[in-house]
């Protein structure tokens, strides 16, 4: 066998196509840890901020000296960074042999056929008009990781004025429902317990479409699959965030009570300027809405600091916008210029100094909240899905809450893809700690396969490089 070396940058939907690529391959080659090992190297990357495509170039550049060494070894930069800058790659780092962008990468065995023939570099960057994903199943040969990505759309139309997705990933196209049920019943039969739905905005689902459901009927179906425990989705866009999809997260007992829900700032100029869509106030009165329908609720975020034109008294809204909601953790970021992305544009940049400030300002904060949300566990039972060993230490399972937090226990054996109760005694910045109490799998209510017993899906060697 030949061995495949896959690094993904960015977001989950990455993650998600970095699997189905490997799924195409995975008969002609094994995953390996090292590009020096490797015959074939993807880089998976994103555009979505200025570093994440710094580190795209600086990995892909050091790859040259293998290049050289081993001119049989075929480099493949896919995804953002490939769509935003087309055939510039090829042209600054000619030892790439192939970029594909996002909807590019499910051609991955026509452009490897075309490079062994020695027909030269494959670009591939055209932005089809329909779902064009054929429909892999990933084989996971009775070794079914507990949860699993599953895309719904693709693409966006909102055109936030600093981001280049739109013109990255393309207009936004809804997956045919079928397709979807399908493919979580796949990954059900295998082992799968928990699925996370996967789009830019799901909560547009279906909204171009004839005859398509909207997203939360989708939920709905979904939610319906026997032997499915608990389904998640991201990310919502609050403007397209409806009373009937609160009333479907509060009601379908699978899907679990977390949003992750970017409200990105918390002055009304800012996001006007930015064209999100609705303003603070709209933003908050959801919020309020939501916690009426479902008060257990866990809220995420994400936050731009330094927008081109914010000032002291912009930032100030946004950090008490942060007081106000109280997010579970958010996701926060320093503005960058993005290529095609009207915001780049702009006057009145903000100094990388001040927004460094703005930044630490906002963690600060942040943990403060995130420290209390955290404290409020501790003396509770919690319903936590194991995913598997801890990263931190073998004795110790790890798995997560309905409300999405990361919970590290001690436990009996054999408990990966179990529903347990576990009494939260402490906790850290990103996780809490606790002891087992009870395995709900042995409850009637709930049959567990019996699938979940083998390695760690394999794939996930290949870990995400968020720069974040
Ligand atoms: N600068 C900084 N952050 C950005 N994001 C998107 N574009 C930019 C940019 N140009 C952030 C937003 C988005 C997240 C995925 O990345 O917060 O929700
Ligand atoms: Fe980018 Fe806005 Fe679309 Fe999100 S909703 S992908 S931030 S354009």
């Amino acid at each position: 066998m030949k061995k495949v070396f896959i690094r993904t940058f960015g977001c989950q939907m990455n993650e998600y196509d970095s699997e189905r690529m490997y799924a195409l391959i995975k008969d002609e080659y094994i995953l390996c840890a090292e590009p020096k090992e490797a015959d074939l190297i993807l880089i998976n990357t994103c555009s979505v901020r200025k570093k994440a495509e710094e580190k795209v170039y600086g990995l892909v550049g050091r790859l040259k000296h293998l290049k050289k060494a081993r001119p049989e070894v075929i480099i493949g930069v896919c995804g953002c960074v490939a769509q935003q800058e087309g055939d510039k790659i090829i042209k600054r780092l000619p030892h790439v042999d192939m970029v594909l962008g996002p909807q590019a990468v499910y051609r991955l065995k026509e452009a490897l056929d075309s490079v062994r023939q020695g027909k030269g570099p494959v670009v591939d960057v055209e932005l089809r008009k329909e779902f064009r994903q054929p429909l892999i199943f990933p084989s996971l040969n009775g070794t079914a990781p507990v949860k699993a990505f599953v895309t719904i759309m693709q693409g966006c139309d909102n055109f936030c004025s600093y981001c280049v997705v739109p013109y990255t990933r393309g207009r936004e196209i809804s997956r045919p429902p079928e397709e979807i049920l399908a493919e979580v019943e796949c990954l059900v039969r295998q082992g799968v317990r928990e699925v996370m739905l996967l789009g830019q905005n799901v909560n547009s689902y279906g909204r171009k479409e004839k005859n398509f459901p909207t997203f939360a009927e989708l939920l709905r179906e979904v939610a319906k699959i026997p032997g499915l425990w608990r389904v998640r989705f991201t990310t919502s866009h609050p403007k397209d965030l409806t009373l009937d999809l609160m009333r479907a997260i509060a009601e379908i007992p699978e899907v679990c009570e977390h949003l992750h829900l970017p409200v990105q700032a918390g002055s009304n100029r800012v996001l006007k300027a930015m064209n999100r869509g609705y303003t603070r106030e709209e933003y908050l009165e959801k919020v309020k809405r939501l916690r009426e329908f479902c008060p257990e609720i866990t809220l995420t975020t994400d936050i731009i600091v330094g927008f081109p034109g914010e000032t002291e008294e912009d930032f100030e809204e946004t950090l008490s916008l942060l007081e106000t909601v109280r997010f579970a953790e958010i996701f926060s970021f320093k503005y960058s210029d993005r290529p095609f992305a009207r915001a780049t544009q702009f006057e009145n940049k903000v100094p990388e100094e001040e927004k460094a400030r703005r930044l630490k300002k906002v963690h600060e904060l942040q943990e403060k909240i995130t420290r209390e949300i955290n404290e409020s566990f501790i003396g509770k039972e919690v319903e936590v899905l194991v995913e598997g060993k801890s990263a931190s230490s073998q004795e110790m399972w790890a798995g997560r809450t309905r409300s999405h937090h990361v919970v590290n226990f001690k436990g009996p054996e054999n408990l990966k893809g179990k529903l347990v109760r576990v009494f939260i005694e402490d906790c850290g910045r990103h996780s809490l700690r606790g002891k087992f109490v009870r395995d709900l799998c042995k409850n009637a209510e709930i049959s567990v396969a019996s699938t979940n017993t083998g390695d760690p899906f394999l794939f996930f060697g290949t870990k995400n490089e968020n720069e974040s």
